[in-house]
C-alpha cells in the first residue's frame, strides 16, 4: 500500500488539476488531497469563487481521488504525514524546493504543471468575457441613440 499527498486550492477546477492529481495516482494506491479552506485562502491572498465544501465536494469526485482533507496551515503537512502513513508527497512545480525539509519524513517530488491554463488565468478571461459584453451592450445603446439623434 502506497499513498500519496498533496495539497492545493483547486478553485475552478480545471484540466491542470486533473492531470497532476492523475500523475500523483499513478504512483501509488491512495491519493489524498489536502483542499485549502477559505480562511488559509484568505492568509495566503486569494479569494475563491467556490467556498470550502464546493470545492472539497468537486476534488473528492474525481476518480483518483481517495480522500479530502481540509488544508488549516502550512504547518500542518508533517502531521498529516505521519498521521496518514503517506510515502509520497508531491506538488506542482510552482513550489519546487519549498517543501525539501519533509524529506526527513517521506519521499517529497515536484511535478510539471501542465502549461497555459491556471485559476488565476481563466478568472482573468472570465472578467474580459464580462466586460467584453458590457462593451457590446454600450455599442448597441449608443448605435440607439444615434438613431434617436438622427430623428430629431
Ligand atoms: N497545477 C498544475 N498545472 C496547472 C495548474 C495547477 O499542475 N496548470 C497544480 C499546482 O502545481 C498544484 C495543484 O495543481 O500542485 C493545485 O494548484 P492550485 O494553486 O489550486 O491551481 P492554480 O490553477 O495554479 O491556481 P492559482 O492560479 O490560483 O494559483
Amino acid at each position: 500500500m502506497k499513498t500519496i499527498l498533496t495539497y492545493g486550492t483547486f478553485d475552478l477546477l480545471h484540466i491542470g488539476h486533473v492531470n497532476m492529481l492523475e500523475r500523483l495516482k499513478e504512483l501509488g494506491n491512495k491519493l489524498i488531497v489536502g483542499v485549502s479552506t477559505d480562511e488559509f485562502n484568505l492568509l495566503k491572498g486569494k479569494q475563491c469563487i467556490y467556498g470550502y465544501a464546493e470545492r472539497a465536494k468537486i476534488v473528492g469526485a474525481l476518480r483518483c481521488v481517495d480522500l479530502v482533507i481540509p488544508e488549516n496551515d502550512w504547518a500542518q503537512k508533517a502531521v498529516d504525514i505521519k498521521e496518514h502513513d503517506v510515502d509520497v508527497f508531491g506538488i506542482g512545480a510552482d513550489w519546487e524546493g519549498k517543501f525539501d525539509e519533509l524529506q526527513a519524513l517521506c519521499e517529497v517530488i515536484y511535478l510539471p504543471r501542465t502549461p497555459s491554463i491556471s485559476t488565476t488565468d481563466l478568472k482573468k478571461v472570465l472578467s474580459q468575457i464580462d466586460s467584453a459584453a458590457i462593451q457590446k451592450i454600450k455599442q448597441g445603446l449608443d448605435g440607439v441613440l444615434d438613431i434617436v439623434k438622427a430623428l430629431e
